[in-house]
């Protein structure tokens, strides 16, 4: 296995409230070069967290994350040891990751001088060849973000990501932000990238039609915790988790998941606040078959097939 997470937790300490935000709970995924996973659950659920800390951004709490057998934290020192070049992230708005004062060209640029990914005078070469790649012209490098569409500023994003010659990519609702008529074109793009240079993807999404066009594996994620993890067509087949299949009924043309509204008709209650964390399966007060094992009993992965992982002793029988 290429990605190694062990039980990451990651919790924040919010210091006007003096609250701990319990963001992950002990998140275990193994994932093979060269596969796709997509990661789904509601708002709040932890997808970004999981994201930075998988990317070396932020410091989980506890836990280790290897790729390739190198250390992205260091489990005994637990510090920070990030490979950047290796792991990169792209986020929902490209406006946030771009510099506004900074040309595109030299926002790339500057990727591949901090790595020392080429000599000097082989960089805008490089950043030409980058663009072009990510199927822009030469000439947009000297505009700067806000002289783009959305489409080509996320298609900036890419070439920055690309720049650091990673394995390992990780898209946060890449194309969430975008007009539906440019989305199918970002996600071909990230698909021929990903045959084009080997890279292995991390792609979070709301929307399950893009999950289940690009993913191999899915985890679905309930309060910082896999509940279900395996083959994205075994899970969508046969959803075995009571908070996967009210995701799946919630939306019956496989659209926009966790859309508050049609989850509602399928799931009583709100997710609890990740402040207070409820005990035993966090799932609980909203689960139609919780039994009362299930306030006090933290339920593990299950193996149900070697592609198929359920945290749920109640289904697993
Ligand atoms: N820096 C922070 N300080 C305190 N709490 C935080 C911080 N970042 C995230 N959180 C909290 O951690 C939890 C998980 O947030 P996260 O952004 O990872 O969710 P998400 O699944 O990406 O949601 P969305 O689908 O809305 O993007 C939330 O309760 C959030 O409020
Ligand atoms: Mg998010």
């Amino acid at each position: 296995m290429t990605l190694l997470i062990e039980n990451v937790e990651k919790q924040y300490k919010v210091r006007a409230s003096g609250l701990q935000i319990n963001a992950l709970n002990g998140i275990s995924i193994t994932l093979g070069k060269g596969s796709t996973l997509g990661i789904v659950g509601e708002s709040g659920c932890g997808k970004s967290t999981l994201a930075r800390v998988i990317s070396g951004l932020e410091k989980p709490t506890s836990g280790g994350i290897t790729w390739e057998g190198e250390g992205i934290v260091d489990k005994a020192k637990n510090h920070l040891r990030p490979k950047r070049s290796r792991v990169q992230l792209v986020f929902q708005d490209p406006y946030s990751s771009l510099n506004p004062r900074q040309q595109i060209g030299a926002a790339i640029a500057e990727v591949i001088t901090v790595h020392k990914l080429r000599p000097k005078n082989a960089v805008s070469a490089r950043v030409e060849e980058l663009l072009s790649i990510v199927g822009l012209a030469s000439d947009l490098q000297h505009r700067y973000p806000h002289q783009l569409s959305g489409g080509q500023r996320q298609r900036v994003s890419i070439a920055r990501a690309l720049a650091a010659e990673p394995d390992l990519l990780i898209l946060d609702e890449p194309v969430s932000a975008l007009d539906v008529s440019v989305r199918a074109e970002v996600m071909n793009l990230l698909i021929d990238l990903r045959e084009k240079f080997n890279l292995t993807y991390i792609f979070i999404s709301h929307d399950l039609g893009m999950i289940r066009y690009i993913s191999d594996v899915i985890a679905v994620m309930y309060l910082g915790k896999v509940v279900e993890f395996g083959d994205w067509e075994t899970i969508i087949e046969k959803p075995l988790h009571p908070y996967t299949r009210a995701l799946i009924n919630a939306m019956p043309d496989h659209s926009v998941i966790g859309n508050p509204e049609t989850l509602s008709k399928t799931l009583q209650g709100e997710v609890p606040d990740p402040a207070h964390m409820p005990s035993g399966c966090a799932f609980h007060a909203r689960c139609p078959i919780a039994v009362p094992a299930c306030t006090t009993n933290t339920p593990v992965l299950l193996e149900m097939s070697s592609s198929h992982f359920v945290a749920c002793p109640e289904v697993a029988r």
